[in-house]
């Protein structure tokens, strides 16, 4: 397993669309454990593969606090949706930026496994709000996304600060 690096906003490929697995391969089977190895590495609690430069439509989570309930969805699409939340988020490719962000509060997604098989989850709490969040990625969208144009300048002028001080 291979710890990957991690695209940071405002870098224009985090804005690339993902494309679809079409055959699930040791290929995209390596692609999730090294991106659980990133995400714990990063102390993240999800990762999507746009993320690591790699663009295929895969999610990978973990919000459990001994990090022992790995989930992961290839092609995932969400299929339901229902009621309205809002909750504090932060991003691996976002650093240090935390804001409240109103999503469903639950959530049904579709996805696959390592071999193929199509499954379902339904997820409400913190699991919905990580589900929309890392499928958002997959879109291309970030989470500051739905902040005001205003406080978006805000974190990227942030964010480039903080990069010139640590180059
Ligand atoms: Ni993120």
């Amino acid at each position: 397993m291979t710890v990957r690096a991690i695209l940071h906003f405002p870098d224009p490929r985090l804005r690339n669309k993902a494309l679809p697995v079409t055959e699930i391969n040791d290929e995209i089977r390596t692609l999730i454990d090294d991106m659980f190895e990133t995400m714990y590495h990063d102390r993240g609690v999800g990762l999507a593969a746009n993320q690591i430069n790699v663009f295929k439509r895969v999610i990978v989570m973990d919000h459990s606090e001994d990090r022992s309930e790995q989930l992961y969805f290839i092609n995932p699409e969400i299929i339901a949706k229902e009621g309205l939340v809002t909750m504090e988020e932060g991003c691996l490719s976002v650093p240090t930026y935390y804001a409240p962000v109103q999503r469903a509060a639950k959530v049904t997604v579709r996805a696959l496994d390592k071999q193929g098989k199509p499954f379902e989850l339904a997820a409400d709490g913190y699991l919905a709000i990580c589900i929309q969040h890392e499928t958002d990625h997959l879109d291309g969208k970030l989470f500051i996304d739905y902040l005001s144009p205003l406080k978006r300048a805000m974190v990227q002028k942030k964010l480039e600060k903080l990069r010139r001080r640590t180059l």
